[in-house]
């Protein structure tokens, strides 16, 4: 949630932290704004709206210097206007400030500047940081470094921040806790982002600030302390990642690249971990842990959104595959709820961005009850991923729609390689079934492939239903998560409400819904609840339902009972959310788009919550 960058080298500082906040917009998008010294004037320039409403405001400036700070916005504290827009400024005008978290004990440090004469023109958190950082530099008369580092040591909450100086107009320091913060290290020039896509661009060389750390970059380059002034050394890392994989390259979205990406980043997932011609399934990331997970009692996925649909989807596997004990569990509710952990006891964290403040908390949580922490991130140097004992990435590329796709089906196809290897290891699997999954697995992208093939069915039966007021979702066993899945994926971007429901849980209530104006999606493919899935599609056309219909190949009878089937490869099925959710990704995207809704930042969103 927001997106933050700042620039000091010898380019032209504004255009380039715009760029930046353009490739961070998926992080929040109600307002922005940028800070930079010019003239050795500190000039704030902030706009409501998206990036493109700032550039506007920047149209006619010219040349603003060569160092400066920017921030994409999500609100937390006030209503998104140019006013609450970041950089924020000190009384004096003499610092800037950029933000991406929540200051929780901002109302005490408030009243406390309150009393000392400090005015406050916005409603945030981050204007009462700066002023706070403001008052240390002027009573104990420190540099901005010493200011920072003792301010923060009086903060509570979550923070990635840059500060800006006008007085040391060569000098930014940044600092992070719970919120990420990413520097790039170029030539005689430093860039900080909430991510490193801002930054690829000019250098892969990149640092990332860990938690309680203060980062200063000026003339003599860069230092990190943490907030006891400790001096840490930097880690300089090399990013893999590629501009091509950040841009639409010709979609209308980066939603529906994301979704036709789905054959190559499954297959990307699966690549050097799954051999079926050598019978082999290997996950670097847990090779020594596999045996410890095929001898646990108990597993605990914790995540949120999309990727708690993948746990869901982990629970039957690992159940059915390796006969352990399953339980998924939202992060914001486990991380409150003094669960019952034991030594022993495996707590999983899915997600995307490996930023998600509650899972991220789980963890912690977790962690500190004695269990076995493990991570499924997409986000590589991701906080999850650095937090936990070991993991494994599932390498879908960078997902820049907020709503996710191929991150899905990516932990889901991490989930079941995870549950295929635990369950080899410990011999609940014939070895018959094992090369069978190997197989089929290897064979998905393909089939992924044949899916999309019918995107234009797809969208012609979205025009019938782009002005439905409502949906239902039904599956059952591992297509139980998938409806789920299809109901999150309509109502976050076209704003349709949507349900998903186990398909015989319908009885239990929604089915007073169902009348000729209630479209009912059913996952009813040839698997072993195939007729009970049939029983509840007769249950729903008898009362005038309008039922589309996701169908294995080949399936005539059902379609002869629905008014549209989509047809979907047949596979083994435990594999099938692999295949049955690619439909409801597509039907979702299209009628979000007839609607004219903007489905890559869908309003009130972000991609990564790092606010709880
Ligand atoms: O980055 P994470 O996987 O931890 O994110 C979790 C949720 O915020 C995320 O899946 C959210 O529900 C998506 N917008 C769903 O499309």
């Amino acid at each position: 949630m927001c997106g933050i960058v700042a620039y000091v080298g010898s380019r032209e500082a504004a255009p380039l932290i715009v760029k930046g906040l353009k490739r961070l917009e998926y992080r929040g998008y109600d307002s922005s704004g940028i800070a930079v010294i010019t003239d050795q004037a500190l000039k704030v320039f902030k706009k409501k709206g998206k990036v493109k409403d700032l550039e506007v405001v920047l149209a006619n400036q010219n040349n603003l210097g060569n160092i400066g700070i920017g921030h994409t916005r999500w609100a937390t504290h006030g209503e998104p206007n140019d006013v609450n827009a970041h950089p924020h400024m000190s009384n004096s005008g003499r610092l800037a400030i950029i933000h991406n978290g929540i200051i929780e004990n901002y109302a005490s440090l408030k009243q406390m500047l309150l009393n000392k004469g400090y005015e406050f023109k916005s409603q945030t958190d981050t204007e009462v940081l700066v002023n706070f950082i403001e008052e240390i530099q002027k009573t104990k008369n420190c540099e901005l470094p010493d200011a920072v580092r003792l301010a923060l040591k009086d903060v509570v909450g979550a923070y990635a921040i840059v500060v800006l100086d006008k007085e040391n107009p060569g000098q930014l320091v940044a600092a992070r806790k719970g919120s990420p913060l990413v520097i790039g290290v170029g030539h005689e020039e430093y860039f900080f982002a909430s991510d490193a896509t801002p930054i690829i661009e000019y250098t892969k060389e990149v640092v990332y600030l860990d938690d309680l750390e203060i980062a200063i970059v000026n003339q003599d380059g860069l230092t990190i302390k943490n907030l006891q002034n400790e001096e840490q050394d930097p880690e300089i890392q090399t990013v893999e990642l590629e501009l091509e994989a950040i841009e639409k390259g010709g979609f209308d979205h980066f939603m529906l690249k994301e979704i036709f990406e789905q054959p190559k980043s499954i297959a990307d997932c699966l690549r050097g971990r799954v051999n079926p011609d050598e019978a082999i399934i290997q996950l670097g990331g847990l090779r020594s842990h596999i045996g410890k997970l095929a001898k646990a009692k108990r597993i605990v996925f914790v995540a949120c959104g999309t990727s708690w649909h993948a746990g869901l989807v982990g629970e039957y596997l690992f159940e059915e595959l390796a006969r352990i004990n399953v339980e998924v569990e939202y992060a914001s509710e486990f991380r409150y709820r003094n669960p019952i952990i034991k030594e022993g006891d495996f707590v999983i964290a899915i997600s995307q961005s490996g930023e998600t403040a509650d899972t991220l908390a789980a963890l912690e949580m977790a962690k500190s009850k004695g269990a076995v922490i493990l991570g499924v991130c997409n986000v590589v140097g991701s906080s999850i991923s650095r937090i936990t004992e070991a993991g494994v990435y599932t390498h879908a590329g960078p997902e820049i729609g907020v709503a996710s796709t191929k991150a899905f089906t990516a932990q889901v196809t991490v989930l079941t390689m995870m549950a295929i290897a635990t369950a080899h290891a410990k011999g609940t699997l014939s070895d018959e079934t094992y090369r069978q999954l190997l197989i089929e697995m290897a064979a998905i992208p393909e089939k992924v492939e044949k899916i999309l093939e019918k995107s234009e069915e797809i969208k012609d039966i979205s025009k019938l239903f782009t002005f439905a007021s409502n949906f239902i979702f039904l599956g059952r066993g591992l297509n139980f998560p998938v409806a789920l899945e299809g109901a999150l994926k309509l109502k976050e971007i076209s704003y349709i409400h949507a349900e998903g429901y186990p398909a015989a849980e319908m009885k239990h209530g929604p089915i007073a819904l169902i009348d000729e104006d209630m479209p009912v999606v059913f996952i009813a493919i040839k698997d072993s609840s195939y007729e009970k899935v049939v029983s509840n599609i007769q249950e729903v056309k008898a009362r005038k339902g309008r039922v589309i219909a996701i169908v294995s190949e080949g399936d005539r009878d059902v379609k002869s009972m629905v008014d549209f089937a989509i047809e979907v490869p047949k596979t083994h099925e435990v594999l099938q959310p692999l295949l049955t959710v690619i439909p409801l990704q597509l039907l979702s995207y299209y009628i979000a788009v007839l609607r004219g809704r903007n489905v890559d930042q869908p309003r009130n969103l972000a991609k990564s919550v790092t606010v709880e």
